[in-house]
C-alpha cells in the first residue's frame, strides 16, 4: 500500500491520467459504496440520511445514494436541481441553508403544488419563515418546516468549520423560536411546523458539542410539541469528520450513534422525536476521491519543493483554512512507485500552479520526483471540485470512477471556450 492508494488504485490514477490528462480527480467508487454503508450502519433505519449535496453534488456520483439509503439536503435551487438530476426523490429532498432567496422559495412551494412536496425546509429566520408563508398561501399550499436552531456550543473543530458557535450567522437562538412559528402564520398557518434542525459544525474532534446540541434539540421538541402537533423531527446535521491524516486521530460515526441513543434513552419514549435525521457530506464522498497531478517543476529546498499542475483551484480546502490531506506520489522518476515507496522518501512540499502564494497542498514524505511524475492528493472527494474555481483561466478537471477494474468518465473537463 501507498497509504491509503492499493497498487490497483494507484495503476487505475495512472491509467486515468493517461486518458484524460491532469489535474483530474479520481473516485474510487466501491470506497464511496463502503463509506455510505458504513453511515448507514451506524444510523440505520428509521434514521433519515440526508446526503448534504454541498460536500460534492456531482450526479454521476450521487445517483448511486438513494439505492444505498440516502435521501439529500440541497443549499439552493441550483442543489435541487442537482438532487432531481441524480433521481433523490422529492420526498426525500429537503431544503436548507441560509442562502435562500425567492428561486429556492417558490422551488419549495412549486414541488408542494405539483404534488411532490420536499421532505422539509429549514428557516433561518423570522423573515424567511414570513416570506415563504407568504408564497405558499398565495399558491394555496402547506409546507413542512423546521426551524434551524443555532446550539450555541463550542465545537471541537476549525474555526472556519464551526458553524454551531454563539457569532455564527447560522440558525436562530432557541428562544426566538416562538416568534418564528409567529411570523411564519402560526401553528395553523401554511407551514407545517414539524421540527427542530441543529448542525454543530463540520469535522468534529470529538462528540461533546454534538451530545450538548442534541439534548438541547430534545428538549426544545418535547417543549414546543404542547402547542404546535406535528412538531416530531429532530435533524441533528452532521459534524461526522473523516480521517485526512493518521487514521484513529477522530471519532468514529459509532460515538456519535451511541451518543443518540444514550440522550434518547435519558427521556420518556412519548417525548422522543418520531424522526431522527442526519446530514453526512463528507463522510460519504471523502475519502474515496483522489486528485492526481503532475510535476511541473522540482526546487532543491529543505524542505523540497515540488509545484504540481493540480492547486487550490480543485482543492481549496488546504488554502482555505489549513486543512491536511494525504499525499502520495503514483510515480518516480517516470516510471510507478513500488509498493513500499520507491527511492529515498524525502520531506517535500507541494503546491499548486495558481499565482497565489496560499495555493499550497501540503508536505509529505515522497521518493524522487521529476517534472512530469504524478503526485495524488487523498481524501479528496467532498469539499474539493464542489468548491473548484476556474480562477487563472483553469477550466474544472475532468472526473473519473474506478469501479475496481475499469474507468468510467464522470465528467469531462471543462471547456475553455466556458471560461468567462
Ligand atoms: C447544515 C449542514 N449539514 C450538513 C453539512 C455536511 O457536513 P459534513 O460534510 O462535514 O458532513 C454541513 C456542512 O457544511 C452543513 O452546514
Amino acid at each position: 500500500m501507498l497509504g491509503d492508494v492499493t497498487p490497483s488504485l494507484a495503476d487505475a490514477a495512472r491509467r486515468a491520467a493517461r486518458r484524460t490528462g491532469t489535474p483530474l480527480l479520481l473516485t474510487d467508487l466501491p470506497r464511496l459504496a463502503a463509506d455510505a454503508a458504513a453511515v448507514r450502519a451506524a444510523f440505520p433505519d428509521p434514521w433519515l440520511r440526508l446526503y448534504a449535496l454541498k460536500a460534492n453534488g456531482l450526479p454521476a456520483l450521487t445517483a448511486r445514494l438513494p439505492a444505498l439509503g440516502f435521501g439529500a439536503t440541497a443549499v439552493s435551487a441550483g442543489e435541487l436541481a442537482l438532487a432531481a438530476r441524480a433521481g433523490f426523490p422529492p420526498g426525500q429532498v429537503a431544503l436548507e441553508g441560509i442562502g435562500k432567496g425567492e428561486a429556492e422559495l417558490r422551488a419549495v412551494v412549486r414541488a408542494a403544488r405539483m404534488g411532490s412536496p420536499l421532505l422539509w425546509t429549514s428557516l433561518e429566520s423570522a423573515e424567511e419563515a414570513a416570506a415563504l408563508a407568504r408564497v405558499a398561501e398565495r399558491a394555496g399550499v402547506r409546507c413542512d418546516v423546521l426551524v434551524r436552531v443555532n446550539p450555541e456550543v463550542a465545537p471541537e473543530t476549525h474555526r472556519g468549520l464551526a458553524v454551531g458557535a454563539v457569532a455564527s450567522k447560522f440558525g436562530i437562538p432557541a428562544e426566538e423560536l416562538p416568534a418564528v412559528v409567529e411570523a411564519g402564520g402560526g401553528p395553523d398557518g401554511p407551514l407545517r411546523w414539524r421540527g427542530i434542525h441543529l448542525h454543530v459544525g463540520s469535522q468534529l474532534g470529538a462528540v461533546d458539542a454534538w451530545r450538548s446540541a442534541f439534548r438541547l434539540g430534545l428538549r426544545l421538541l418535547a417543549l414546543r410539541r404542547a402547542g404546535l402537533p406535528d412538531f416530531d423531527t429532530l435533524d441533528a446535521g452532521s459534524g461526522f469528520p473523516v480521517a485526512y491524516g493518521e487514521p484513529g486521530s477522530v471519532p468514529p460515526l459509532s460515538a456519535f450513534a451511541a451518543v443518540a441513543a444514550e440522550e434518547l434513552a435519558g427521556i420518556a419514549p412519548d417525548a422522543r422525536p418520531r424522526r431522527l435525521a442526519i446530514e453526512p457530506g463528507r463522510a460519504v464522498v471523502a475519502a474515496s476521491g483522489w486528485l492526481v497531478g503532475r510535476v511541473l517543476h522540482v526546487r532543491e529546498r529543505d524542505p523540497r519543493l515540488v509545484v504540481i499542475d493540480a492547486g487550490m483551484t480543485e482543492l481549496i480546502r488546504p488554502a482555505l483554512y489549513g486543512a491536511e490531506h494525504p499525499i502520495v506520489a503514483l510515480t518516480s522518476r517516470g516510471a510507478p512507485v513500488p509498493e513500499g515507496g520507491g527511492g529515498e522518501q524525502v520531506r517535500t512540499r507541494v503546491d499548486g500552479p495558481v499565482c497565489e502564494s496560499t495555493d499550497r497542498l501540503g508536505e509529505a514524505l515522497l521518493p524522487p520526483l521529476v517534472r512530469g511524475d504524478l503526485v495524488a492528493i487523498g481524501v479528496a472527494g467532498a469539499y474539493g471540485t464542489a468548491m473548484a474555481s476556474t480562477y487563472n483561466g483553469r477550466p474544472r478537471p475532468p472526473e473519473v470512477g474506478w469501479d475496481g477494474s475499469g474507468l468510467h468518465l464522470l465528467r469531462a473537463r471543462g471547456r475553455r471556450s466556458a471560461l468567462p
